[in-house]
C-alpha cells in the first residue's frame, strides 16, 4: 500500500499521523508502515485501542442518528478522519437523501480519500482545514455553499478536540463555532479523558502520549469538567456529558476512557 496513487505529495511518510493510526485501529488500509508501527506500539501498551476506536465510531453513529431524529439535515464534521464504514453522509442520507455534509480534516490522506469518495455526491464535500482556524472554516466557499446558516446545523467534533493543546485554546475555538451556529443547532463531541484510568494505568497513558508526540497531534486528555465546558451556553441533552458507553447505548461498547455529550443551542 506504500506510495499508492492516492498518496498526496504533501504526506510525510516518515512521520506517523493520528488520522492514519486511527484508520489502522479500525482495520482500514489507508495507513503506512510508520503509522502501523506507532499504532502497534500503542496497542502493546493498551490492547483495547481498536475496541475503543470502534466504540468511538459507534458513538458518532448514535449521535448522528439522534440529530437526524431531531430534524437536523445538515452537518459540519470537524476532524472527520479517513472515511471508513458508516460515514456521516451515509448514515444521514440513508434517513434523509437530501441531508448535506461538509467534512473537514487537517490530514491530507483523510481529505484525498474523502474527496474521492464524495466525487459523485453533490450534497457532501470535504475541505482540508485546521479546525483552529475557525473563521477560515466557517467562511470557506464549501461550507457557505453547502450549509444554510439560517437553519439548524449539526456540528460534530468527535475524537478530535483531544488533539488540540491548551496553548491553542480549544475552548475559544469551540465557542466561536457555537456562536456561528443558528439557534436549534447541535454540538456532538467525544473527547479522551484520564478520569476512570486507575492509578497504575497512568504510566501507560504517559507512554501512549509519548507516541502521539511523534505525530502532529499530541494527545491532551482532559477531565470531565473541561470537556463539559465545551457545551457552555448549550442545553445538554440527556443523559448529559457522560462516559462514552453510557450515551444512548445500543451495543456492548468496549471500555473507552472518553466523555461524550450532545448539546442544543437555544
Ligand atoms: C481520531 S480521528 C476521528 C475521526 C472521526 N471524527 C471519528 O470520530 O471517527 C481524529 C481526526 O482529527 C483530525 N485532526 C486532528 N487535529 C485536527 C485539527 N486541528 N483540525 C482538523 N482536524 C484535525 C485528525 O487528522 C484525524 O483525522
Amino acid at each position: 500500500m506504500e506510495e499508492a496513487g492516492w498518496v498526496p505529495s504533501s504526506v510525510d511518510l516518515d512521520r506517523p499521523s493520528a488520522a492514519r493510526m486511527y484508520d489502522y485501529y479500525l482495520g482500514g488500509s489507508h495507513n503506512f508502515a510508520v503509522d502501523r508501527e506507532a499504532a502497534k506500539a500503542v496497542e502493546r501498551i493498551y490492547p483495547g485501542m481498536s475496541g475503543a476506536a470502534r466504540a468511538n465510531r459507534s458513538f458518532l453513529r448514535r449521535a448522528v442518528r439522534y440529530l437526524l431524529a431531531q430534524g437536523i439535515d445538515q452537518f459540519l464534521d470537524l476532524g472527520s478522519g479517513i472515511p471508513t464504514v458508516g460515514n456521516v453522509h451515509e448514515i444521514a442520507q440513508q434517513t434523509n437523501p437530501r441531508a448535506r455534509v461538509v467534512y473537514a480534516d487537517v490530514e491530507p490522506v483523510a481529505v484525498a480519500h474523502s474527496s474521492a469518495l464524495l466525487a459523485d455526491n453533490p450534497l457532501a464535500t470535504v475541505i482540508q482545514a485546521d479546525l483552529r482556524a475557525t473563521d477560515t472554516v466557517l467562511n470557506s466557499d464549501e461550507v457557505r455553499a453547502t450549509l444554510d446558516f439560517t437553519r439548524p446545523i449539526g456540528l460534530l467534533m468527535v475524537g478530535v478536540l483531544h488533539f488540540v493543546p491548551d496553548s491553542d485554546d480549544p475552548h475559544r475555538a469551540v465557542a466561536r463555532y457555537r456562536e456561528a451556529l443558528p439557534s436549534g443547532s447541535y454540538l456532538a463531541l467525544s473527547h479522551g479523558s484520564l478520569e476512570g484510568v486507575p492509578e497504575d494505568g497512568l504510566d501507560d497513558t504517559e507512554r501512549v502520549k509519548a507516541i502521539y508526540r511523534r505525530t502532529d497531534s499530541p494527545l491532551v486528555l482532559r477531565p470531565r469538567e473541561e470537556i463539559a465546558a465545551f457545551f457552555t451556553g448549550l442545553e445538554v441533552v440527556e443523559p448529559g456529558v457522560v462516559p462514552l458507553p453510557e450515551w444512548h447505548p445500543d451495543s456492548d461498547d468496549a471500555y473507552i476512557s472518553a466523555y461524550v455529550g450532545v448539546g442544543r443551542k437555544p
